[in-house]
């Protein structure tokens, strides 16, 4: 599978604090300087540009917290060579930036909402944003940064009771709601055993309503699998990342907010590309390393990689 995706987390700083990510007591954020400035982000994409990549992702921490970050949507979806700019946001902000987004030129977004009822959406994210979100789903729809995807995380005992009514916006909005497995990345963040295999989550959607069938989506660079709950006006989409193995298929490489470029959401393995820049290195010294990366892209996988710990707001998810 060739690499055609890059994912780049633009913060790791959010406004929200969901217990499988961010909690309480963590709250240490990268220093400024150490964050890749926009130019210098716009630059690592053209060059990842010339070496193949034609999709890009914007994540965070959120996303939408980085200043300027419309400027650097209007930049990337300039950049030649690029032919889809996405964004995935906790959706807080999005009711009031949507428009701005759609005009920069950004294609679609995906939006986390874990759950539909007001006092677990607190629990799971600490804050009571709820209609925030809802809000930034209809305005995403309205001005067509579509398919709008909508992610849940589902811990057993927290939000698995929300798994139908999260479900069921998929048959009356014109959405894809997705499932997706719990990864635990460190210590700090819930317990491994609250994780809900996609088995589970699917036969309690099946069992409400009925056997989904088979549905492919055009839209999608990532490892979720499309199924349809009948007559319904949008998808349903599973990420199995715990209980399958997506990496021979994985066309993605990320970039974390400082600057690291990481092959695999689990490599120990990163190479500082914002050491290269700050250096001074030519664009064709950099474009030499990043084709170096992306041909060792397949030999880093999630089997084989010793990372214990990481954080998915500095790699972006
Ligand atoms: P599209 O399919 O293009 O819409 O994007 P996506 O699903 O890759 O993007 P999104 O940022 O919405 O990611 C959704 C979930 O998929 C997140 O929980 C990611 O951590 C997870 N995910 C994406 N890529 C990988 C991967 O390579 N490995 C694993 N384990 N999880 C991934
Ligand atoms: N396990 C699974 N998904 C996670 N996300 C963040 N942390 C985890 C985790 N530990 C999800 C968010 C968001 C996406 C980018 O990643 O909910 O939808
Ligand atoms: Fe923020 Fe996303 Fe982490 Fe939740 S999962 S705390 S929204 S970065």
């Amino acid at each position: 599978m060739s690499v055609k995706c890059l994912r780049i987390s633009v913060t790791d700083r959010c406004n929200l604090r969901c217990v499988y990510c961010r909690p309480l007591h963590d709250c240490a954020f990268i220093k400024d300087k150490e964050i890749l400035s926009l130019d210098e982000i716009h630059r690592v994409v053209r060059l990842f540009a010339d070496c193949g990549i034609d999709r890009v992702r914007l994540t965070g921490g959120e996303p939408l917290l980085r200043k300027n970050v419309t400027s650097l949507v209007e930049k990337l979806a300039a950049t030649k060579g690029i032919r889809e700019l996405t964004l995935t946001t906790n959706g807080v902000l999005l009711k009031q930036m949507a428009d701005e987004l759609k005009a920069a030129g950004l294609n679609r977004v995906n939006i986390s909402i874990d759950s539909l009822e007001a006092n677990s959406y607190r629990q799971i994210t600490g804050y009571d944003c709820l209609s925030n979100v809802v809000g930034g789903i209809q305005k995403a729809i309205d001005v067509g940064l579509q398919p709008v995807k909508i992610n849940a995380v589902i811990l057993r005992g927290i939000n698995h009771s929300q798994v139908v009514s999260l479900a069921r916006m998929s048959i009356d909005l014109p959405v894809t709601v997705r499932f997706i497995e719990y990864c635990p990345t460190n210590k700090d963040t819930q317990p491994a055993e609250d994780y809900m295999p996609y088995g589970e989550i699917r036969r309690i959607i099946e069992g409400e309503f009925g056997a989904l069938f088979d549905a492919t989506i055009g839209h999608g660079n990532g490892p979720a699998l499309y199924f349809k709950i009948k007559n319904s006006a949008g998808a349903i989409g599973f990420i199995a990342g715990r209980s399958t193995i997506f990496c021979e298929t994985c066309n993605r490489i990320r970039l974390s907010c400082d600057g690291k470029i990481k092959p695999c959401l689990y490599s120990a393995q990163d190479y500082d590309i914002r050491q290269l820049i700050r250096e001074g290195t030519s664009d064709e010294q950099i474009k030499s390393h990043m084709i170096k990366i992306i041909a060792q892209k397949h030999t880093f996988t999630r089997l084989n990689s010793s990372a214990k710990e990481f954080s998915m707001r500095k790699v972006g998810g």
